[in-house]
């Protein structure tokens, strides 16, 4: 499987106080990350996708209570936003497969994870344009971080292993994929939530939105009471 193009260069010129909150407030995490792992990609995907899994799910309840209540159409967005979700973690589900955390590492998912959630809750109610641009930055971030991932595999530092089952079954890879095939269609899905939210914000601050980068095909996974029935 071929993944679609995508155009590396994406970046939303920060427009306002807003976005450049939403921008600061990245590049910090940014730093915070480089520092902490370094060239350690395997840790880096899979300390990092355990927080990506936590937007869409936070903006997909905020919506949806939002449109019980006020009884409106939610326009597609819950499911767009609770499909990222769970895009994120079959990226977490994946790259578990490839590198173990450490337990420290375990230690500070737990603690990001309750700062991240009550953090980025908070921040929807306030302000959903910025969660979404928040989440568009992290995006695009991901993207480059991926684009590194496969440089060291190309470069012979990272061992280019064979693919783990659950991403071949996902993503419909073929039975000889590799780790780099693998990495290819994880930064194709980045690149798909970084349009769509800075879509998203774009919609809320009254811009043009643009068509997203392609979606690479997902293939649900048989859930297991249904194979007990
Ligand atoms: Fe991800
Ligand atoms: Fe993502």
């Amino acid at each position: 499987m071929i993944p679609p193009f995508i155009d590396l260069s994406v970046h939303h010129k920060p427009g306002g106080l807003s976005d450049r909150i939403a921008f600061g407030f990245t590049k910090a995490l940014r730093w915070c990350a480089d520092t902490f792992f370094a060239e350690r990609y395997g840790h880096r995907a899979v300390v990092l996708e355990t927080v990506a899994a936590v937007p869409g799910m936070v903006g997909a309840t905020i919506n949806h209570l939002a449109c019980l209540r006020r009884m409106c159409d939610d326009k597609g967005w819950i499911k767009t936003l609770m499909d990222e979700a769970e895009n994120e973690r079959m990226h977490l589900m994946t790259f578990i497969e490839i590198s173990k955390p450490t337990l420290f590492e375990r230690a500070v998912i737990m603690g990001v994870q309750w700062v991240f959630y009550l953090f980025f809750f908070g921040l929807y109610l306030v302000s959903p344009k910025t969660a979404h641009r928040v989440v568009g930055y992290f995006e695009e971030e991901a993207v480059i971080s991926y684009t590194h991932y496969l440089a060291e595999i190309d470069q012979g530092r990272s061992a280019n292993v064979p693919a783990p089952a659950i991403a071949k079954r996902y993503w419909g890879l073929p039975d000889n994929a590799m780790l780099r095939d693998v990495v290819l269609v994880v930064r194709a899905d980045e690149a798909h939530h970084r349009d769509v939210n800075h879509g998203f914000a774009n919609e809320l601050a009254g811009l043009p939105v643009a068509e997203p980068a392609a979606c690479p095909p997902h293939h649900a996974l048989e859930p297991n009471w249904k194979k007990a029935a």
